[in-house]
């Protein structure tokens, strides 16, 4: 089985990740989602890989690495907690675990692109690469904020991905406002070319409440994705 991982990463915390990773995992068949470093939440509390699997389905397979309790960076918060950090080379080799069995592995990473998983300042990037390394098809997906602001951090993030070697599959906005305003709509034109890669597709808010989110999900996620959004007729439809 030739699997294709997606490591998805965003302009910033709280930007919408998992959302998009339940997104796209509910329009997959054969799927795994796995949480390399999951930081603020205690050993009980459902971690990123569980909103995902209660969002998504049963039918996805998930899986965490490391958790720390204190909602930091993973290197901070490992640094503080006395818990062993998270080396590439173990991402990578559970990602091929994974991928073995699955046609899809999604990886969430936290926060941006650039946050510190170790001491020695490994990345999402860094987990990415060292899949690659090992022969597996890998492709980022970037999660943008909807509104003013992140234009910038979308290019950033693009930028650091295309300084890596690391192909942009595409954007999907995180959040999309029942109210958008000027930049917002505007960020419908520009954020692909902020990005250098096409958008494909925006959760409306309030995604993560629906009661058929699997629906919702193949109605707001372009076909690459598995659905059925055009962004064409989303930009037309939204006027700046
Ligand atoms: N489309 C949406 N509409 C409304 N709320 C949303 C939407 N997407 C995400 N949220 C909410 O915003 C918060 C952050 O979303 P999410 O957990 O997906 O972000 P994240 O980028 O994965 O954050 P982290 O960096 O902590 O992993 C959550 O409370 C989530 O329920
Ligand atoms: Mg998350």
């Amino acid at each position: 089985m030739t699997a294709t991982v997606l490591f998805v990463t965003g302009t910033g915390t709280e930007v919408g990740k998992t959302a998009v990773t339940a997104a796209v995992a509910a329009l997959a068949p054969s799927v795994a989602v796995l949480k390399p470093g999951q930081t603020g939440v205690t050993a009980t509390e459902p971690g990123d890989a569980e909103e995902v699997a209660r969002l998504a389905g049963p039918h996805v397979t998930i899986r965490e690495l490391a958790r720390y309790p204190e909602p930091l960076a993973p290197d901070t918060a490992a640094r503080r907690s006395g818990l062993p950090t998270l080396r590439p080379q173990q991402v990578a080799d559970a990602v091929a675990e994974l991928a073995s069995v699955h046609r899809l592995v999604l990886v969430e990473g936290a926060g941006g692109l650039l946050v510190r998983y170790d001491a020695d300042g490994h990345t999402l990037a860094d987990q990415a690469l060292a899949t690659a390394a090992l022969g597996l098809r890998v492709q980022v997906l970037l999660v943008a904020s909807a509104g003013l602001g992140t234009l910038n951090t979308t290019a950033l993030t693009a930028e650091a991905l295309r300084t890596r070697g690391l192909d942009t599959l595409g954007v999907v906005i995180g959040s999309w406002p029942a109210d958008p305003d000027l930049a917002t709509r505007c960020n419908l034109t520009d954020l692909p070319r902020a990005a250098g890669a096409p958008l494909l597709g925006a959760l409306p808010h309030g995604a993560p409440h629906s009661p058929d989110f699997p629906t919702l999900a193949k109605s707001f996620l372009a076909p690459p994705l598995g659905g059925t959004w055009d962004a064409a007729a989303f930009t037309a439809a939204h006027p700046a």
